[in-house]
């Protein structure tokens, strides 16, 4: 067995790994281990993939680490084959992105789990969802469990907490009218709310939402 780094060719059979667990259901039937993955999306992400491959160089793990924010990664897609469990595949596998992660200077891993004990011993916290950039949950939206059986926590790789930063709502050249709409314009219907192209200091309302939802949060 050894862990390398994917190839296009192993695509096939990472799909059928990840598919394969992702169709299991606990006894409520709601909760598959994890989320299916396309075609597509495998071929288009392959140089994020590690996997464990057996002599004959089958897939038996895999794992991804995907750059998404300034600082920001995201572990995702592990799963290592029934057979192997409990041999240290899966902690090396996650091993191998937090040093990637570290090799691309991202210092915040962060994954959404339900598998909140495995991750714990391997030194991962839970965080607040809210505290991850609203970029990353694009995912969370196409996931037949959003909103409805969500049973995932969201950790991070020694707790560290992502940056808050915040996304410009609209553009710099964006007309008058579109920025006064979006209230990124001082008074011009919400008062206060001035946006990030606001050389005044600003709170976009789009800022993240503090967990009792009370609005954005302050820094
Ligand atoms: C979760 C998974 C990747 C673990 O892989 P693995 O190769 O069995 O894990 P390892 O052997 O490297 O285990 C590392 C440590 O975690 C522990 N561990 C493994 N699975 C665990 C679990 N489900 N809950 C708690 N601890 C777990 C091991 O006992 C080991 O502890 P130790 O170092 O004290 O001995 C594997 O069970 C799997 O593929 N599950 C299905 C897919 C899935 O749920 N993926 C995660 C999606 S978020």
């Amino acid at each position: 067995m050894q862990l390398r780094k994917a190839k296009n060719s192993d695509v096939q059979q990472i799909r059928a790994l990840i598919n394969e667990m992702a169709a299991r259901v606990d006894e409520d039937y709601k909760h598959g281990h994890m989320l299916p993955r396309s075609l597509t999306e495998l071929y288009e992400h392959i140089r994020d993939y590690s996997v464990v491959v057996d002599d004959d160089d089958n897939i038996a793990g895999c794992c991804a680490l995907h750059s998404c924010w300034e600082g920001l990664a995201e572990l995702k897609a592990l799963a290592v084959d029934d057979a192997l469990q409990g041999q240290g595949w899966g902690r090396k596998l996650t091993d191998a992105a937090l040093s990637e992660a570290d090799e691309l200077g991202i210092d915040c891993v962060f994954t959404l789990t339900n598998k909140h004990d495995f991750f714990d011993k391997l030194g991962f916290k839970a965080i607040e969802m809210w505290k991850l950039p609203q970029r990353v949950w694009s995912e969370c939206t196409n996931c037949p469990k959003f909103m409805v059986a969500c049973d995932e926590v969201a950790m991070t790789f020694q707790g560290k907490e992502p940056k808050q930063t915040y996304i410009p709502a609209v553009g710099v050249n964006a007309s008058p009218k579109a920025r006064a709409a979006l209230g990124l314009v001082p008074g011009a219907g919400m008062p206060g709310a001035v946006g990030p192209m606001n050389p005044d200091g600003f709170k976009p309302p789009f800022a993240p939402i503090s967990h009792n939802g009370s609005g954005p949060v302050g820094d």
